[in-house]
Formats: structure tokens, sequence, C-alpha cells
């Protein structure tokens, strides 16, 4: 039975081949559009002239194309995007013009893949997999960025409000340094309880995946109530389709004064990505299981929080994540709301693009 239906089956993924449209891009096409349209500005081979009048009279330096980490960055429908409506649309200076009534959609996405072809960004995870924030979910795409996360937790007695405040620094090719500064107000105090130091090194990508591993030592402020915690984690992302996004992590803490009292935390989000224009509402939610290593039955604790990312800028560089979490298996708080404000700075400055 099964052997007669393979050809079948062969034959269904030809005939899908051969009537998917062709999607690969007409190099020779973007070049030419690249010459002719974009060297002017840009340099030849993507580095920008300083010295050309033309470059001189912008005021402003185009971006450098040739430079692999900037190359590699930002995802290839963003710089349509930039190409097509211009900078001014995307959060970015009015220099950089508007082409929309220059070159088609086609066009487009070929001096695209020629401009992402410029230099070799191998070494580098692609822009693409730069992800939305979730909530809870660890993010594997290093980047550049500063997030501020406020958790105020609603349960019978005390409503205690947790501060986190971390500073993200891309390190070298595939690396991103971590700090974190955690502060908890509630009935009995309002202080710095901890930093956190820690590293994340990107382990494997393409355009539609990527996985990231890293280390996280949490230093109390205050050295007489622990020693400590190490938390470790993997973080996973991938494209499920051009409007889903889907990010999962793994992680483990382990108390340095009993490393038996730690946790691990398995989380997932989904995203619907609906449109290519940053400055929109993008709902999510996410689904976390937690498992103390004490947990006598082995159970899970299972939370979840539906959520929005909200970009602010017209690049989405500062954007605005409102979660609430339920608990589903009896936890002793009701309700958690979690707000989230993330800027990536390596897309300009805080005021940039509102
Ligand atoms: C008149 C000069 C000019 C022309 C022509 C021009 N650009 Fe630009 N481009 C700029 C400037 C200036 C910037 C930097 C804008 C900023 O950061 O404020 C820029 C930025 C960019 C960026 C960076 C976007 C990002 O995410 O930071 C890309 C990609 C780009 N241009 C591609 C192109 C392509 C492809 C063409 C041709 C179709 C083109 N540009 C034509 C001046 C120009």
């Amino acid at each position: 039975m099964f052997r007669k239906k393979c050809p079948c089956v062969m034959l269904a993924l030809l005939a899908a081949m051969l009537a998917a449209p062709a999607v690969a891009a007409d190099s020779a096409e973007g070049k030419a559009i690249f010459e002719s349209t974009c060297a002017v500005c840009h340099g030849m081979t993507g580095r920008p002239d300083p010295d050309s009048p033309v470059v001189k009279g912008l005021g402003v330096l185009p971006a450098d194309l040739s430079d692999p980490l900037f190359n590699s960055r930002e995802a290839a429908g963003d710089w349509e995007m930039v190409i097509k409506y211009g900078g001014h649309a995307m959060g970015l200076g009015q220099k950089m013009p508007a082409h929309k009534d220059a070159l088609t959609d086609g066009q487009i996405a070929n001096v695209v893949a020629y401009g992402k072809s410029l230099v070799d960004t191998s070494a580098y995870p692609p822009g693409e997999m730069n992800l939305f924030l979730p909530t809870r979910t660890k993010k594997a795409f290093p980047e550049d960025e500063v997030v501020y996360k406020g958790r105020y937790t609603d349960q019978a007695g005390d409503n205690p409000l947790k501060s986190v405040l971390e500073i993200e620094k891309r390190f070298g090719q595939r690396g991103q340094g971590i700090l974190e500064l955690v502060h908890v107000n509630d009935a009995v105090r309002s202080e710095l309880t901890d930093v956190e130091v820690g590293y994340k090194h990107a382990l494997s990508w393409s355009t539609e995946h990527i996985l990231s591993g890293a280390i996280i030592y949490a230093v109390p402020v205050d050295s007489s109530d622990s020693d400590g915690e190490l938390q470790t984690y993997l973080a996973y992302g991938t494209a499920l389709s051009p409007s889903w996004i889907l990010q999962s992590s793994l992680r483990l803490k382990f108390p340095m004064d009993k490393a038996s009292d730690g946790e691990m935390e398995l989380a997932g989000a989904i995203h619907y990505v609906h449109s290519p224009w940053p400055r929109r509402v993008f709902p999510g939610l996410e689904i976390i299981a937690e498992n103390p290593f004490r947990s006598r039955n082995g159970d899970l604790e299972w939370t979840v929080l539906p959520q929005v990312r909200i970009g602010l800028t017209r690049g989405g560089h500062v954007a605005l994540n409102l979660a609430v979490e339920l608990p589903l298996s009896g936890q002793s708080w009701d309700k958690r709301a979690y707000l989230t404000l993330l800027w990536d700075f390596a897309d300009g400055g805080f005021f940039k693009g509102w």
C-alpha cells in the first residue's frame, strides 16, 4: 500500500515545485539597479565615499552596506521597506529616498538581494532572526538593547513589584554581554537585590532559525541573603511562516548554596506578525512550565501569558510589550502584569523616529 503511494507523493511534490513561482533573485538586474541608482550615495562597493560631492552634499553619511555587521543585522524585508518608502517612513533620515515610483517590488527585492551579497555575512546571525522580544521566553538573537521589565504580582497580603533593567551589548560576530539590575519593592523592602552578569552565544542559525546558549551569574547585593544563583539557558527562534514566529527557551537555575533547590523552566511564545510596518500592535501568546527540582511528584507549574507588542517608533526600535500572566496550576498568586519597554540602540537613539 505504502509503496504504491510513493511515486504519487513524489509526483505531487515535483508538480508543486514546478508550479512554485520563481523566487530566486535576479542578481544581474539587482547589480544594474544598484550601480545606476544607489551607488551615487552608497558607493559601487556599498561603502560610501565621504569625499564624493554628492555624499558631502547629503550632510549625513549613507549606510555602509559593505560592513558585515551592519549588512547582517537588519532583515532583507526591512531594507525593502526603507528602499520602497524611504528612510523617513522607517524612522531613518530623509536623505535615503523612497523608490516606490521608480522601482517595482520585484526590482526592489533584486537590489536588496544584491546589496546583501556585497559582503560575506555568513559568520553573523541574520537580522531575519532578530524576532520580537517575548515577555518571559528568552530571546536567541544577540542584539544591542536596553530593556526595562516591570512585573506586578497580585496576591493576597502583598503586591510586590519587581523591576529589571537589562543592558545587552553585542560582542564580536555572535556573542552578547548581559548586565541586569534587579530591584524589588514589597511590604518589607524597596531595594536593589541582585546584579546579574552573563554571556550569550549564537550557536547555529539560518534565515529561518536561530539557536543560542547563555550563562548568567546572579550576585546578591546583600551577600548575607544568599550566595547567588547560576542560570543557564538555550533559546531557539524560528519563522513558522511569513506571518507567524515561534520562540522557545529551556532555562535551569541553580542557587549556589544549594543547587538542588533550583528549577527548570520551559517557555514558548508565538507572535502573529501581520504587517511589515513596525509601528503596529502585534498579538502574542506565551506558555511557561516550571519544575522545581524539589517538587516531589515532578508536577509542572503552568502559566499562560496573552500579550501585545506595540511598536512605538516608526522603525520599531523602541517598543512596548504588555502582558498578563495567568496561573493554571493553583499557584499562590492570582495574576501578574508585565510591562516591558525595549530600546534597540543599534538602530539609533531613543528619541529617533517617533
Ligand atoms: C541620495 C542618496 C541615496 C540614494 C540614491 C540611496 N540611498 Fe540608501 N541611504 C542613504 C542615506 C543617507 C542613508 C542613511 C539614512 C539614515 O540612517 O538616516 C541610507 C540608508 C540606506 C539603507 C540602510 C537602512 C537601515 O536599516 O539602516 C539601505 C539598506 C539603503 N540605504 C539602500 C539603498 C539602496 C538599495 C538604494 C538604491 C535603490 C539607495 N539606498 C539609494 C542615501 C541614499
